[in-house]
């Protein structure tokens, strides 16, 4: 092991972000590379990481106490993050290069752009990885070659892509453009990777997003290498851990697991809005009653901070109806047989877990790349519902259990499942010995890490 290829990998420092990479990690190790993940100080020191085949080392954000919450808005936190950070990531290469192990390959988020100039400087071969889904990178690089203006008030066609309404593009590009510039800006710098990165990776696969995918290969050489969910689901010949193994909540793992396996086969309602979204308390109570009217059982993560949001006694008024946990292991939940429908935020990990695990979905996204996953969950993929919202942008208790019986109950239930069934195998055939996914794996680790 110690004569094998070192990778180092940088993502995000978010846990929509750290764990697509973590897993990428996991399959670069089931290869005989010797993998590092580097994570900023407090990150490392918020989360409880489970042992397993990827390694950890620091670098710094410039806000080891307090991360993103400390530097009081994104334009802060980025400019530091850029500087500290390029500092730190280089220090780290050299260390590790004085020791004897040059890191040959240095994959990085594609929302940290210096990462590459720093890789490159250094001497590795450097892959930018696109954390989001096929369709929105593409929908973002239109925006940067200027075919796309926004802010977007009309349908789009464009190349790659179906029409799209604006409803169905990621806000930034519709109306929050003024309100997180710095957000517009994080999503638009991705495309200087273009200039520093020898290797563009796309977190989806060929099979799910096969226009978008050419699209973008033909646009700028990128290759998908996903899903990357963990590949105890997916894929047997990596006999590694079910979960992701970074966890920045603790997850109520054995209370869910305990509970689940008291549920009938596909009669729970799995509700979860990733670790970033924050619903309104009059959105989160139409959500809370909307779910209990549909009569479904149900197991729903709401984050501590947003707790004091449910309505009065709402958690312990269902007996063995209903759980409400604070984090989930989620990909576990998912692939249980009780679990027969998730309402999800549409982040794109919890999307692409879905579909590769099979369940039906009900969209309920509320910002940034969601809105277009949860098109694409309804019309594309056909493996779901989703919610609208009334003239006030809520999405009323009606609205909620209309969309859960319609997923678990309805007409179209079993042109749903099947459908979540097909993308199901696709994914694991991308994954899997020779797909389309494992290829481009393969051929990564052929062109840059000579040992093995
Ligand atoms: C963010 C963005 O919101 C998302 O749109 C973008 O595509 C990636 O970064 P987040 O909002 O956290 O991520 O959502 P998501 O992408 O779904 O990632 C959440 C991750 O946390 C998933 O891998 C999910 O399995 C995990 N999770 C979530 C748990 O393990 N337990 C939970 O209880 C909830």
């Amino acid at each position: 092991m110690d004569n094998a290829d070192r990778v180092l990998l940088l993502p995000y420092p978010s846990q929509g972000h750290i764990n697509p990479m973590l897993q990428f990690g996991k399959r670069l190790a089931a290869h005989g590379l010797l993998v590092t993940l580097a994570a900023t100080r407090f990150i490392l020191g918020s989360s409880r990481p489970e042992p397993g085949p990827v390694r950890l080392a620091a670098i710094s954000d410039g806000f080891d106490a307090t991360g993103f919450d400390g530097a009081g808005s994104a334009p802060v936190y980025l400019g530091r993050f850029e500087l500290v950070g390029s500092e730190t990531l280089e220090s780290l290469l050299r260390s590790e290069a004085a020791a004897g192990r040059p890191v040959r390959l240095l994959v990085f988020d594609a929302f940290l752009p210096w990462a590459g100039d720093v890789g490159r400087r250094l001497g590795a071969a450097t892959a930018a990885f696109f954390t989001q889904s096929s369709a929105v990178d593409a929908l973002f690089y239109h925006v940067w070659e200027r075919r796309l203006c926004p802010p977007v008030q009309a349908a789009v066609e464009l190349p790659g892509l179906p029409r799209l309404e604006p409803r169905d593009l990621p806000s930034y590009l519709v109306e929050l453009v003024t309100a997180y510039p710095a957000y517009m800006d994080m999503v638009m710098n991705q495309f200087k990777c273009l200039e520093n990165a020898d290797e563009i990776l796309i977190n989806s696969f060929y099979e799910l997003e096969p226009e978008e995918t050419d699209f973008l290969r033909v646009a700028c050489g990128a290759k998908t290498v996903g899903p990357t969910v963990p590949s105890k689901y997916l894929d047997d010949r990596i006999p590694f851990d079910s979960q992701y193994g970074l966890n920045l909540f603790t997850p109520a793992a054995a209370p869910c697991m305990r509970w689940l396996g008291s549920k009938r086969p596909a009669s729970v309602v799995y509700v979860s809005f990733g670790s970033m979204a924050v619903l309104g308390p009059e959105q989160t109570a139409e959500l809370a009653f909307g779910i209990s009217d549909s009569g479904k059982d149900f197991l729903w993560v709401v984050r501590s901070s947003e707790t004091g949001k449910l309505p009065r006694d709402f958690a312990e008024g269902f007996a063995e109806r209903g759980l409400v946990v604070s984090w989930s292991p989620q990909t576990e939940v998912l692939a249980h047989p009780a679990v027969g429908c998730f309402l999800t935020h549409c982040g794109w990990n919890s999307t692409a877990e879905g579909l590769s695990l099979g369940v039906p979905m009900v969209a309920m996204p509320q910002w940034t790349d969601q809105l277009t996953n949860a098109k694409y969950v309804e019309d594309v993929w056909g493996v779901g519902v989703r919610v609208r919202e009334d003239e006030k942008g809520l999405v009323r208790r009606e609205e909620v259990e209309r969309c859960v019986r319609e997923v678990m109950e309805g007409r179209r239930r079993e042109e749903m499942r099947m459908n979540a069934a097909k993308w199901r195998e696709r994914a694991k055939a991308a994954v899997g010995k020779d797909g389309s996914s494992d290829k481009n794996i393969v051929a990564l680790i052929a062109k840059y890490c000579t040992n093995t």
